[in-house]
């Protein structure tokens, strides 16, 4: 399972990216508020940052919610650099985005998916990745994982080629679960992220072996 970062921060990108472990990145328009970006000359110098900072796929979201708009701003941000994944949201319009772009070889992400019947018919209109959104199913006591565990069963028995992105990841069980049950990816946010480095064993391990080789070697 490859490991997207899910944020518009370019600190928090830089620092993760030096670890080599970060294939991606995941915005939407919520994180690139949080960072203060607005305008879409503001929002595309974002992007173009961020493609900079990481060598892998960049996913950004239209704002659009009919198909023409979807198209229109797809081809602006897909000329912004060759990483830009466009971001669709799963509603009918989007899906003929979806199979507009992929007859064009323009890669997308179907997000806002929250049932399999919608990976499904990205999956049908070419997507190249759908991100289920776990942690907002798990909101409403809905158990996000069984998502990812269902998409997983029905894109191998018809041997579907989209990505599995497990999105709106919360804590670290979903990220060993994602692991767990074949998500392709997971984009995960900073703090989390940062949070899967450390174990207070290790720490407290790794006090103890320091301590003890200083005691021989003063
Ligand atoms: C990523 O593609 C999603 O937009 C993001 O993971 C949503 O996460 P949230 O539910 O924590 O906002």
């Amino acid at each position: 399972m490859k490991f997207f970062i899910d944020t518009a921060n370019t600190s928090q990108i830089k620092e993760l990216v030096a670890y080599n472990i970060i294939s991606g990145v995941t915005t939407n328009p919520s994180l690139m508020a949080k960072e203060g970006i607005s305008g879409t000359k503001n929002c595309h110098q974002r992007y173009i940052d961020i493609c900079k900072l990481v060598d892998g796929p960049v996913s950004a979201e239209v704002i659009s919610t009919d198909c023409e708009g979807m198209l229109a701003e797809a081809y602006e941000l897909a000329e912004l650099h060759p990483n830009i994944v466009i971001k669709i949201p799963m509603i009918k319009e989007g899906i003929k985005a979806i199979y507009e772009l992929n007859q064009k070889g323009i890669k997308t992400n179907c997000t806002l998916i929250f049932s399999t019947n919608q990976a499904l018919l990205a999956a049908k209109a070419g997507a190249t990745y759908v991100s289920p959104f776990i942690g907002r199913l798990d909101d409403i006591n809905v158990d996000g994982m069984e998502l990812i565990k269902s998409i997983r069963t029905v894109y191998d028995n018809y041997n579907f080629d989209t990505n599995i992105l497990a999105a709106s990841i919360r804590h670290e069980e979903h990220v060993i679960k994602c692991a767990e049950y074949g998500a392709d990816y997971a984009t995960v946010p900073y703090a989390l992220l940062d949070k899967l480095f450390d174990h207070p064993l290790t720490t407290k391990g790794l006090d103890i072996f320091l301590a003890d080789h200083a005691k021989l070697n003063p």
